[in-house]
Protein backbone atom coordinates (compact mmCIF):
# COMPACT_ATOMS: atom_id res chain seq x y z
CA UNK A 1 0.00 0.00 0.00
CA UNK A 2 1.28 3.68 -0.75
CA UNK A 3 1.19 6.42 1.78
CA UNK A 4 -2.32 7.73 -0.12
CA UNK A 5 -3.92 4.52 0.28
CA UNK A 6 -2.89 3.82 3.77
CA UNK A 7 -4.22 7.63 4.55
CA UNK A 8 -6.82 7.88 2.50
CA UNK A 9 -8.09 3.58 2.85
CA UNK A 10 -8.18 3.83 6.97
CA UNK A 11 -11.52 3.66 8.02
CA UNK A 12 -13.58 3.32 11.39
CA UNK A 13 -14.50 -0.17 11.64
CA UNK A 14 -16.93 -1.80 14.67
CA UNK A 15 -17.55 -4.71 13.58
CA UNK A 16 -14.87 -7.35 14.13
CA UNK A 17 -13.56 -11.03 13.76
CA UNK A 18 -12.99 -13.23 16.86
CA UNK A 19 -9.22 -13.52 15.13
CA UNK A 20 -6.47 -12.75 17.57
CA UNK A 21 -4.16 -9.81 17.13
CA UNK A 22 -0.66 -11.05 16.82
CA UNK A 23 2.06 -10.06 19.04
CA UNK A 24 4.02 -9.25 16.60
CA UNK A 25 1.83 -6.68 15.06
CA UNK A 26 0.62 -5.04 18.29
CA UNK A 27 4.23 -3.84 18.58
CA UNK A 28 4.17 -2.42 15.42
CA UNK A 29 1.25 -0.49 15.97
CA UNK A 30 2.28 0.73 19.23
CA UNK A 31 5.76 1.75 17.89
CA UNK A 32 4.27 3.98 15.49
CA UNK A 33 2.47 5.73 19.10
CA UNK A 34 6.49 5.86 19.78
CA UNK A 35 6.94 7.59 17.00
CA UNK A 36 4.56 10.04 17.21
CA UNK A 37 5.82 13.90 17.43
CA UNK A 38 5.13 16.31 20.20
CA UNK A 39 5.81 20.17 21.41
CA UNK A 40 9.33 19.83 23.51
CA UNK A 41 9.30 16.07 22.68
CA UNK A 42 7.18 15.58 25.78
CA UNK A 43 5.24 12.37 24.53
CA UNK A 44 2.56 12.18 27.12
CA UNK A 45 0.95 9.13 25.80
CA UNK A 46 0.40 6.33 27.87
CA UNK A 47 -1.23 2.97 26.09
CA UNK A 48 -3.21 -0.01 28.13
CA UNK A 49 -3.85 -2.99 26.12
CA UNK A 50 -7.05 -4.66 27.61
CA UNK A 51 -7.85 -8.28 26.54
CA UNK A 52 -9.75 -9.46 29.45
CA UNK A 53 -13.36 -9.68 28.82
CA UNK A 54 -14.76 -8.51 32.29
CA UNK A 55 -12.58 -5.25 31.70
CA UNK A 56 -13.48 -4.86 28.16
CA UNK A 57 -17.43 -4.90 29.21
CA UNK A 58 -16.98 -2.40 32.06
CA UNK A 59 -15.33 -0.10 29.66
CA UNK A 60 -18.26 -0.60 27.41
CA UNK A 61 -20.66 0.69 30.38
CA UNK A 62 -18.93 3.77 29.83
CA UNK A 63 -20.35 4.46 26.64
CA UNK A 64 -23.75 5.50 26.01
CA UNK A 65 -26.40 3.71 24.45
CA UNK A 66 -26.06 5.66 21.30
CA UNK A 67 -22.29 4.96 20.56
CA UNK A 68 -22.18 3.20 17.68
CA UNK A 69 -18.92 1.84 18.56
CA UNK A 70 -20.77 0.01 21.75
CA UNK A 71 -20.14 -3.79 20.06
CA UNK A 72 -16.63 -3.05 19.20
CA UNK A 73 -15.22 -2.54 22.15
CA UNK A 74 -16.30 -5.98 23.60
CA UNK A 75 -16.05 -7.44 19.63
CA UNK A 76 -12.56 -6.85 19.23
CA UNK A 77 -10.03 -9.25 20.65
CA UNK A 78 -8.09 -5.92 21.91
CA UNK A 79 -8.92 -2.77 23.43
CA UNK A 80 -6.21 -0.44 23.35
CA UNK A 81 -6.77 2.78 26.19
CA UNK A 82 -4.95 5.77 25.39
CA UNK A 83 -3.68 8.29 28.11
CA UNK A 84 -2.21 11.44 28.48
CA UNK A 85 -0.33 12.83 31.30
CA UNK A 86 -2.66 16.24 31.56
CA UNK A 87 0.25 17.75 34.56
CA UNK A 88 3.08 19.79 33.40
CA UNK A 89 5.93 18.16 35.53
CA UNK A 90 7.54 20.95 37.82
CA UNK A 91 11.52 20.12 36.33
CA UNK A 92 10.06 20.64 32.96
CA UNK A 93 8.09 24.05 33.45
CA UNK A 94 11.49 25.40 34.87
CA UNK A 95 13.24 24.11 31.55
CA UNK A 96 11.61 25.39 28.78
CA UNK A 97 8.50 27.70 27.86
CA UNK A 98 5.57 25.58 27.01
CA UNK A 99 2.42 28.23 27.37
CA UNK A 100 0.22 29.15 24.43
CA UNK A 101 -3.63 30.31 25.00
CA UNK A 102 -4.27 27.38 24.39
CA UNK A 103 -3.34 25.45 27.40
CA UNK A 104 0.33 24.82 28.34
CA UNK A 105 0.69 21.02 27.33
CA UNK A 106 -1.30 20.61 24.67
CA UNK A 107 -2.05 16.82 25.60
CA UNK A 108 -5.07 16.94 23.20
CA UNK A 109 -3.74 17.28 20.44
CA UNK A 110 -0.75 15.05 20.74
CA UNK A 111 -2.78 12.61 21.94
CA UNK A 112 -4.49 12.92 17.99
CA UNK A 113 -1.77 12.80 16.55
CA UNK A 114 -0.65 9.41 18.58
CA UNK A 115 -3.91 7.88 17.94
CA UNK A 116 -3.84 8.81 13.96
CA UNK A 117 -0.49 7.30 14.35
CA UNK A 118 -1.66 4.47 15.79
CA UNK A 119 -5.00 3.90 13.43
CA UNK A 120 -2.56 4.73 9.85
CA UNK A 121 -0.37 2.20 11.10
CA UNK A 122 -2.94 -0.59 12.52
CA UNK A 123 -4.69 -0.05 8.65
CA UNK A 124 -1.36 -1.07 7.15
CA UNK A 125 0.03 -3.95 8.57
CA UNK A 126 -3.96 -4.95 8.05
CA UNK A 127 -5.60 -4.55 11.01
CA UNK A 128 -8.66 -2.14 12.09
CA UNK A 129 -9.07 0.13 14.24
CA UNK A 130 -11.78 3.06 15.46
CA UNK A 131 -11.52 5.79 17.78
CA UNK A 132 -14.04 6.33 20.31
CA UNK A 133 -13.92 9.61 21.94
CA UNK A 134 -17.71 9.64 23.32
CA UNK A 135 -17.34 8.02 26.94
CA UNK A 136 -17.95 8.43 30.73
CA UNK A 137 -13.90 9.53 30.69
CA UNK A 138 -13.68 9.47 34.74
CA UNK A 139 -15.82 6.10 35.05
CA UNK A 140 -13.10 4.59 32.74
CA UNK A 141 -10.27 6.75 34.54
CA UNK A 142 -11.46 4.57 37.69
CA UNK A 143 -11.87 1.38 36.36
CA UNK A 144 -8.67 1.41 35.06
CA UNK A 145 -6.72 2.82 38.05
CA UNK A 146 -5.44 5.63 36.15
CA UNK A 147 -3.35 7.98 38.60
CA UNK A 148 -4.68 11.58 39.08
CA UNK A 149 -1.67 13.02 36.80
CA UNK A 150 -3.62 11.05 33.81
CA UNK A 151 -6.90 11.25 31.89
CA UNK A 152 -8.42 8.52 29.90
CA UNK A 153 -8.77 9.98 26.33
CA UNK A 154 -9.69 7.68 23.69
CA UNK A 155 -10.75 3.89 23.41
CA UNK A 156 -9.05 2.07 20.62
CA UNK A 157 -10.62 -1.69 19.71
CA UNK A 158 -7.87 -3.49 17.73
CA UNK A 159 -8.32 -6.37 15.41
CA UNK A 160 -9.37 -7.79 12.41
CA UNK A 161 -12.47 -5.91 10.04
CA UNK A 162 -15.28 -7.77 9.69
CA UNK A 163 -17.02 -5.22 7.64
CA UNK A 164 -15.73 -2.87 4.63
CA UNK A 165 -17.80 0.35 5.11
CA UNK A 166 -17.93 2.69 2.72
CA UNK A 167 -15.95 5.83 3.24
CA UNK A 168 -18.31 9.15 5.01
CA UNK A 169 -17.60 12.10 2.27
CA UNK A 170 -14.98 14.90 2.66
CA UNK A 171 -14.80 18.37 2.20
CA UNK A 172 -13.01 19.40 -1.41
CA UNK A 173 -9.63 20.79 -0.43
CA UNK A 174 -10.70 23.56 -2.15
CA UNK A 175 -13.18 23.88 0.80
CA UNK A 176 -10.53 24.28 3.24
CA UNK A 177 -7.68 25.61 1.43
CA UNK A 178 -7.27 29.56 1.42
CA UNK A 179 -4.88 31.34 -0.36
CA UNK A 180 -2.79 33.94 1.44
CA UNK A 181 -5.54 35.36 3.62
CA UNK A 182 -8.46 33.21 5.49
CA UNK A 183 -11.06 34.74 3.45
CA UNK A 184 -10.33 33.92 0.07
CA UNK A 185 -10.58 30.68 -0.75
CA UNK A 186 -8.20 28.68 -3.89
CA UNK A 187 -11.25 28.36 -5.59
CA UNK A 188 -12.64 32.42 -5.48
CA UNK A 189 -8.42 33.17 -5.91
CA UNK A 190 -8.50 31.25 -9.02
CA UNK A 191 -11.28 33.02 -10.19
CA UNK A 192 -10.03 36.36 -9.36
C1 LIG B 1 -11.76 12.26 18.42
C2 LIG B 1 -12.68 11.25 17.77
C3 LIG B 1 -13.69 10.67 18.53
C4 LIG B 1 -14.52 9.71 17.95
N1 LIG B 1 -15.45 9.10 18.74
C5 LIG B 1 -16.21 8.11 18.22
C6 LIG B 1 -17.12 7.40 19.06
O1 LIG B 1 -17.25 7.67 20.25
N2 LIG B 1 -17.85 6.41 18.49
C7 LIG B 1 -17.72 6.06 17.16
O2 LIG B 1 -18.41 5.14 16.72
N3 LIG B 1 -16.85 6.72 16.34
C8 LIG B 1 -16.09 7.72 16.84
N4 LIG B 1 -15.18 8.38 16.04
C9 LIG B 1 -15.01 7.96 14.63
C10 LIG B 1 -15.61 8.97 13.64
O3 LIG B 1 -17.01 8.84 13.65
C11 LIG B 1 -15.02 8.71 12.23
O4 LIG B 1 -13.64 8.91 12.26
C12 LIG B 1 -15.62 9.64 11.16
O5 LIG B 1 -16.99 9.39 10.99
C13 LIG B 1 -14.94 9.43 9.79
O6 LIG B 1 -15.02 8.08 9.38
P1 LIG B 1 -13.69 7.27 8.99
O7 LIG B 1 -12.83 7.22 10.24
O8 LIG B 1 -14.13 5.88 8.58
O9 LIG B 1 -13.01 7.99 7.87
C14 LIG B 1 -14.36 9.35 16.59
C15 LIG B 1 -13.34 9.96 15.84
C16 LIG B 1 -12.50 10.88 16.41
C17 LIG B 1 -11.38 11.47 15.58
Amino acid sequence: MDFQEIVAGRRSIRKYQEQDVPVQLLDQVLEAVRWTPSGGNIQPWEVIVVKEPRTKQALQETLGGYNPARKAIIQAPVLLILCAKVKIPDEYRKEKDVSTKFGDWWYMFHLGSAAQNLALAAHAVGLATVMVGFFDHDKARELLEVPAAYEVLLLMPLGYAAAAPKAPPRRETSEFTHSERFVSTISTAKQA
